[in-house]
């Protein structure tokens, strides 16, 4: 049984609700259902104290069962303030076989609407186990648990935490207020808990390009598996998932017809190429901005037209970036939108619109009209409807992708722990990406609940083409 204080959910009344849910998502993620079946009788992760930090939803559960089916301990957090499922985080508290009064799952420290200190607060929680032991393994999406040990273990070294800046954010002014009281108990506990790290494996794009960064300046204390460059993950899940979970967002928020009105889509790598489709499948006329010329020329080649925002910034009614960047939409921009235009982004980081540069503003004021939803309105009687306070829209104003893509992502992480965890010494400090042929075995695993007919390569054409009849079937450098 848990401990009362060893988790921290909203609602565990919720448990029974989520548990119905989960058990529908097992059906539709046949891949970690497969690695049940296939590792629960060795249980590979027995052993792995596994602290994951990423968005607590009902697929994110069937994650979660699936580590501890396979021998993990696990301690969890959200990896965004908005995005859990209250109802998901109470099943995965109580367990299959708890109730509420007598929870028996996994602790998790996470509820939808957490403030920016309470956010950091539960990525503390779970980084920190029971006994003053530290996870030996971190799942992570987004790197902010990744984030939170390095930094950690670089104030320790210096000894000092670095003087607050008028131009920090209020989030790096949390952090920094977290480490602080940190120090003044000289425990170390960064660097210890930093030294226990076997590795991380990285959910997405952002997170992962953190990492690389790190590996560059030589700070990346332990070794990484870059789970978002799998082919089945940012192919499918940033694609295939967003041309989902946009459109989903934008109706549950507004339910604005999106038919004939002009969208704009901000970047056009796998993410941005999901919700162009989407939005044009509503039957939006799709203006898509890129800074790179091979993404916009693909956006130009698929139909979409091509402009700066400045061109289209007066005359659009909906705004989503997919950019992984920041100020791609600013305070100024908005100040020029339509009437009620709706603004949202889909990327990482809240970062991408200008929030803090619109709260700022002595010409406009927050009208929320329901959480999750506000309304900018300007001096000049004109309003934007900002979703989930710029963070990501698909999770924060609905439920993020739906269980068969997130199978594919979550095959991934699945497979990366074992690797991280069994076989570390391959993996010294550095980011990998894992072999083509744990991609290949991934995809294979959803084949069959789609009904999909492979087509086998005989002997002879294998030979004729130089690759096994089993694969791998591509290079590694072919780009699908
Ligand atoms: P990507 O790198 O494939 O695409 C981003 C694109 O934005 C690139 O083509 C880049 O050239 C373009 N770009 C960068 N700065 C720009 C600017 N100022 N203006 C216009 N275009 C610009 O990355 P991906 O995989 O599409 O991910 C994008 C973001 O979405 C990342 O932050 C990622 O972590 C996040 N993500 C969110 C998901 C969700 O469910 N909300 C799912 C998967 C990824």
């Amino acid at each position: 049984t848990l401990a009362a204080g060893d988790f921290k959910v909203a609602d565990l009344s919720l448990a029974a609700f989520g548990r119905k849910e989960i058990e529908l998502a097992e059906h539709e993620m046949p891949g970690l259902m497969a690695l049940r079946r296939e590792y629960g009788p060795s249980r590979p992760l027995r052993g792995a104290r596994v602290t994951g930090s990423l968005h607590m939803t009902i697929q994110t559960a069937v994650l979660i069962e699936t580590l501890t089916a396979l021998g993990a301990r696990v301690r969890w957090a959200s990896c965004n303030i908005f995005s859990t499922q209250d109802h998901a985080a109470a099943a995965v508290v109580v367990g299959p076989d708890g109730t509420p009064d007598a929870p028996a799952g996994v602790p998790v420290y996470a509820w939808k609407g957490e403030s920016l200190p309470e956010y950091w607060w539960c990525t503390e929680q779970v980084l920190r186990w029971p006994g003053g032991e530290g996870p030996n393994m971190i799942l992570d999406d987004g790197g902010d648990a990744t984030l939170l040990v390095h930094k950690g273990a670089e104030v320790e070294k210096l000894g000092a935490v670095p003087a607050a800046d008028p131009d920090d954010s209020e989030e790096y002014a949390v952090i920094l207020a977290l480490l602080r009281r940190g120090l003044a108990e000289d425990d170390r506990r960064w660097t210890r808990i930093a030294a226990g790290i076997k590795g991380v494996t990285e959910e997405t794009t952002t997170g992962v390009h953190r990492l690389y960064e790190m590996q560059q300046q030589g700070t990346l204390l332990f070794p990484a598996i870059n789970v978002n460059d799998s082919v089945t993950k940012s192919k499918f899940d940033n694609r295939y998932g967003c041309r989902h979970s946009l459109i989903d967002g934008l109706n549950r928020a507004t339910d604005v017809l999106i038919g004939g009105k002009v969208a704009v889509v901000c970047g056009y790598g796998d993410v941005g190429k999901g919700c162009a489709e989407s939005l044009r499948g509503q039957g939006a006329r799709v203006v898509v901005t890129e800074i790179d010329p091979i993404c916009a020329l693909q956006a130009a080649m698929d139909g979409f037209q091509v402009a700066t925002l400045a061109d289209v910034v007066a005359t659009a009614d909906i705004f989503i970036t997919a950019t992984g960047c920041l100020n791609v939409i600013t305070s100024e921009h908005m100040a020029g939108m339509k009437h009620q235009a709706v603004v949202g982004n889909i990327g990482h980081f809240d970062n991408e619109i200008d929030m803090a540069g619109l709260a700022r503003r002595r010409d406009v004021t927050r009208v929320p009209v329901k959480p999750q939803v506000d309304e900018w309105r300007f001096a000049d009687g004109h309003s934007v409807l900002v979703l989930s306070e710029g963070r990501l829209l698909n999770l924060g104003n609905a439920t993020g992708h739906p269980s068969f893509v997130m199978s594919n992502s979550f095959s991934n992480q699945t497979i990366a722990q074992i690797e991280l965890f069994t076989r570390t010494e391959a993996y010294p400090v550095g980011v990998y990406v894992l072999p083509k042929y744990l991609d290949e075995k991934v995809a294979r695993l959803h084949l069959g609940a789609l009904g999909v007919q492979l087509t086998e390569l005989t002997k002879e054409q294998a030979s004729y083409l130089g690759i096994a009849v089993e694969g791998p079937y591509k290079p590694d450098h072919y780009r699908y």
